[in-house]
This record gives structure tokens, sequence and C-alpha cells, in this order.
């Protein structure tokens, strides 16, 4: 069986400033450090997976500026197969402001550029990687047109999830339907259910309103509470906590879970869906004590054994 993970999703360069707080509406923060490195949901997700041996392929569009070819190889270092990147001409790179504070929160402005052009064209071209797909990998950054044709080629190939990331009010419900693992943050959550604020109380409520929206199983990552999880057959939440830590830098730390989980679901099949979202989980967490996001996934070397068991 193929162990292939498939990631339709973004590039962004992520333009990262450190500040003590973040600023109020028209106030100038002095920040304390600025550094530039290589992100987006797509890509990070993608890293995450690859930083833990998964064998991976990036579906994905760059644009032809000083960006794109330094990503672009930067990508194929972690060996990710890049063959379905596309470079495109008279448009830029997908970037993003972070501004990240003492407390390890941030707050993210993105300007897609070139991820606008992923069409599902593209995804045709990439028909046989998403075929072979053991997990398929997309993401609220690009098109969800895009997302429904690689869920469509993908249907009986595998495992698909869908990371509803950033937050839509209103998605395309057909991508919700046609996704085996619909994964959200809490935020996420109180925007796509309404349910605000979402506490462990109520996010019952909130995978309820997501079966409605005829979601499968869903996923709901909490922070430092964990995730909890439910499936359509199985709608009684399972909580699943993690370690607590002080966080350095929370940034990308969706990205670590939902490429660790994917590496779990396609490399320890075996493992009850609960078991890869713990260990996904903890993959998430070692990545919120550094700084930045795809420098911030754990390789597996570095992680403990026990998790690959
Ligand atoms: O999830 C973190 C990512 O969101 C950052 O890398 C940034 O590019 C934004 O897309
Ligand atoms: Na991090």
């Amino acid at each position: 069986m193929s162990k292939l993970i498939v990631v339709v999703g973004s590039c962004m360069v992520d333009f990262i400033s450190n500040v003590e707080r973040l600023p109020k509406a028209g106030e100038t923060v002095l920040g304390k450090e600025f550094k530039r490195s290589w992100g987006g949901k797509g890509a990070n997700q993608c890293v995450a997976a690859a930083k833990l041996g998964a064998s991976t392929t990036l579906i994905a569009s760059l644009g032809l500026d000083i960006f794109g070819d330094e990503y672009f190889q930067a990508l194929k270092s972690f060996n990710i197969d890049t063959k379905y990147i596309k470079l495109r001409k008279n448009i830029s790179s997908g970037i993003a402001q972070i501004i990240v504070d003492d407390n390890g929160d941030n707050k993210i402005v993105i300007v897609p550029g070139a991820n606008t052009l992923l069409s599902p064209a593209d995804v045709d071209e990439a028909e046989d990687a998403v075929k072979k797909a053991a997990v398929l990998l997309a993401q609220f950054e690009t098109s969800l047109k895009t997302t429904l044709r690689a869920l469509e080629l993908h249907k009986g190939h595998g495992i698909s999830i869908v990371n509803g990331a950033p937050a839509l009010a209103n998605p395309d419900l057909n991508v919700l339907k046609n996704c085996d693992i619909f994964c959200v943050n809490e935020t996420e959550a109180e925007v796509m259910s309404g349910i605000e604020p979402l506490t462990l109380k109520n996010t019952q409520e909130a995978l309820n309103k997501f079966f409605k929206l005829g979601c499968n199983t869903v996923i709901i990552t909490l922070g430092a509470e964990g995730a909890v999880f439910a499936s359509r057959d199985n709608p009684k939440m399972v909580h699943v906590p993690v370690e607590k830590v002080k966080p350095v830098d929370t940034t990308g730390a969706g990205d670590a879970f939902l490429g660790a989980l994917a590496y779990f679901i396609a490399y320890h099949p075996s493992l009850t869906l609960k078991e890869q979202i713990r260990r996904a989980c903890h993959v998430a967490k070692e990545s919120v004590l550094k700084a930045a996001t795809q420098a911030s996934f754990p390789m597996k070397e570095e992680l403990s054994k026990e998790l690959f068991l």
C-alpha cells in the first residue's frame, strides 16, 4: 500500500515581527526582531509530514519573483516532490505578515497572490499522484474549487483531510461533505458554528453543528487543551489532552498537527484515530517550543522512539 501524502495548498513567504505585545488599532509598537521564513498552511503541513519522514507531494503555486525560486528550492531540500508546483509569471508569491507577542500568540495578514491561481486543471495534471495518495490534505488558503477537484479524484483511494483554515463563515458545503476528516481550531470552529466562546463544555454542540453541515469525522484543536473529535456514526465527543508547556511561538502549530496527523494516518494506519491525534498533538506541542513555523517542526530523530512504534 502506498504511504504517499499529497498536499493541495498554499505557499506564503512569512514576514515575522516579534513584539512585546500586539498593537491596538491605530497604534505603532516597537518590534524586537524580524525574520523572513517560508510558510503558508499547505507547504507548512507538507513540511511537517516530510520532517517526520513521510514521502510527500505538494501541489501549489508560487510567483516567478525573487521569492518563488528560493522557496521552490527550500521545499526540494525537504525531499518534497515539487513536480506539481507552478511558478507563475506576473503575480507575486503569496505573503504573510505575522506579529508574534511575548506570550507566543500571533496575528496574521495574508495576501495570497499566486496561490489564487492554483486551479482544478493543476490538480488534473497531478491526477496520478492524487490517486496514489494514502492521505490527501488541503486547507482553506487556496480555492475550494481546486480542493473539490482533488477530493473527487481521490475518492476511493485513501483518507482525505481538509483543514478549515483560515476561517470561512460559509464555505462550500460540498468540501465538508466530501472529505473524510474535517479539522479546525477553536476560532475557526466558532466562526463556522456560531458557538462562541468555545470551551470544552460546549464543543459537543459545535461538533453537532458540523455534522449538520455534512461533515463526517470532525477534529477541533484546542491549543493547550489538546483536541476533541467525533464522527457522524459515533457523535459523542472524545477529548485528547496534551502536556501543558510554556509556548515560545504558536505560529504554525496547527500545521504541525495536521502534517503529523497525515503522517500517522498514512504510516501507522492500524492505530486508532484517538492515538493518531494524541501523537499529532505531541508533535504540535514540540513545535510551539521553538520560534517560527517550518523551522520549529520536529524531525523524526528529535522525537521519542515510542511515537513511531
Ligand atoms: O498557519 C501558519 C501560516 O499561516 C503561516 O506560515 C502563514 O503563512 C499563514 O499562512
Ligand atoms: Na513554532
